[in-house]
């Protein structure tokens, strides 16, 4: 990507790879240059978009609230905040192998890419799940305790990578293909992968944390969407029916069964309540890697490839939105949102194929074992 980028100083245009560190900071994409020369030369022009950026009066013009993106057209209401520097995990913690890649990349992921090929995994790889996936649970349950009215989804963040190095867990989402957080924030109409920023949460706002750990070589992925203070009765509703659409993919999980009849269940729960569902993002496969065959739709009629079977371990993870089911992507390449700005909803467990079903390796351990905004309906 950064091979194509052209410098930026007018009428130069030579290849650039320099980026002006104090607009990588601030989340503003391109301002590329192609040597110090043409840096320093265009200094004081290209300072005006760091003060757009973080919202700070120019030429006499008041002030206007932080905005990356002076020419991106939001579908919603809601708007990105200054992010914080991305944390650090010490070195007694193993990592996966895009922990240290430059651009993220997971290279044994994409070693068995295009491949349909479902692992079967043995009685110590099963045992390796159940505990990543138990160390998740405990790191989602931090997360639900802190997010309140007020609370900053990078302050979330915080508590989440904590909590991870506490257990001796790696946040899987650090650096894979360079996210910049340690877990996914997605708040209102956000379908998933929202980077955690100094955006303080407010009363009504729905706010999914997402958390995949990877202990001894395993990784555990799950997500809840909790309620901040006083939600509204038709986004609660939102968010139980997308709980509901989740347990029921999962009611049919057992060797047999194809992936592909996950999407028919959820769709027609969905559907039947007057809702829509995300096709951009689907569940998938994972153990020692982190996205894996099988892909899993959450969508009707879809051909996904694949027939369970006891020892295969993946996820369902279904994204339910109030109207549109079209996504599209911030500026910023990864935050998804729904096309038409309306809410958005998720859930998400990891499970493991048994003899006569599945166990949701993920589960909440206590007395209900149901979802945290149950405690608030
Ligand atoms: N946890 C997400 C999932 O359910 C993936 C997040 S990848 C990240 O698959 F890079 F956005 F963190
Ligand atoms: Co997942
Ligand atoms: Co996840």
């Amino acid at each position: 990507m950064s091979s194509s980028n052209l410098c930026e100083s007018p009428g130069c245009n030579l290849p650039a790879k320099l980026q002006c560190p104090t607009c990588r900071q601030l989340g503003i994409q391109g301002s590329f240059f192609c040597s110090q020369e043409c840096f320093k030369g265009n200094w004081k022009t290209h300072k005006i978009i760091h003060a757009l950026a973080k919202g700070e009066a120019v030429d006499g013009k008041k002030e206007n609230g932080y905005n990356p993106w002076p020419h991106y057209n939001f579908t919603g209401e809601l708007r990105p905040f200054p992010q914080t520097p991305i944390r650090t995990v010490p070195d007694r913690i193993p990592r996966p192998d895009y922990a240290d890649h430059p651009k993220g990349f997971p290279l044994s992921e994409q070693a068995v890419k295009g491949s349909s090929q479902i692992k079967i995994l043995d009685d110590e790889e099963i045992e390796g799940m159940r505990v990543s996936c138990k160390l998740g649970r405990e790191v989602l349950d931090e997360a639900a305790r802190v997010c309140d009215v007020g609370v900053t989804t990078d302050e979330i963040d915080r508590i989440v990578h904590e909590a991870c190095l506490e257990r001796d867990c790696y946040p899987s989402p650090m650096n894979y293909y360079q996210f910049p957080a340690s877990c996914c924030t997605s708040v209102n109409e956000v379908i998933c992968h929202g980077i955690p920023d100094t955006r303080p949460l407010k009363d009504g706002d729905l706010c999914n944390v997402d958390i995949t750990v990877y202990h001894n070589g395993f990784h555990g992925d799950l997500n809840e969407t909790f309620f901040v203070g006083n939600v509204s009765e038709k986004h609660k509703n939102l968010v139980k029916v997308t709980h509901e659409c989740l347990m029921k993919a999962i009611e049919m999980v057992k060797p047999g069964e194809k992936y592909r009849e996950i999407g028919n269940v959820i769709q027609k729960h969905a559907q039947a309540n007057g809702y829509s569902v995300v096709r951009s993002y689907c569940g998938h496969g994972i153990h020692r890697l982190f996205h894996t065959a099988p892909n899993v739709p959450h969508y009707a009629k879809n051909r996904a490839v694949g027939v369970m079977k006891p020892g295969h371990c993946f996820t369902i993870e279904p994204m339910i939105s109030m109207g549109t089911w079209k996504d599209e992507m911030w500026p910023d390449k990864w935050t998804a949102v729904t096309a038409d700005g309306q809410f958005s909803a998720q859930f998400e467990h990891t499970l493991l194929v048994t003899e006569t079903g599945c166990d949701i390796l993920t589960k909440r351990r206590n007395e209900t074992g149901l979802p945290h905004f149950m405690d608030k309906m």
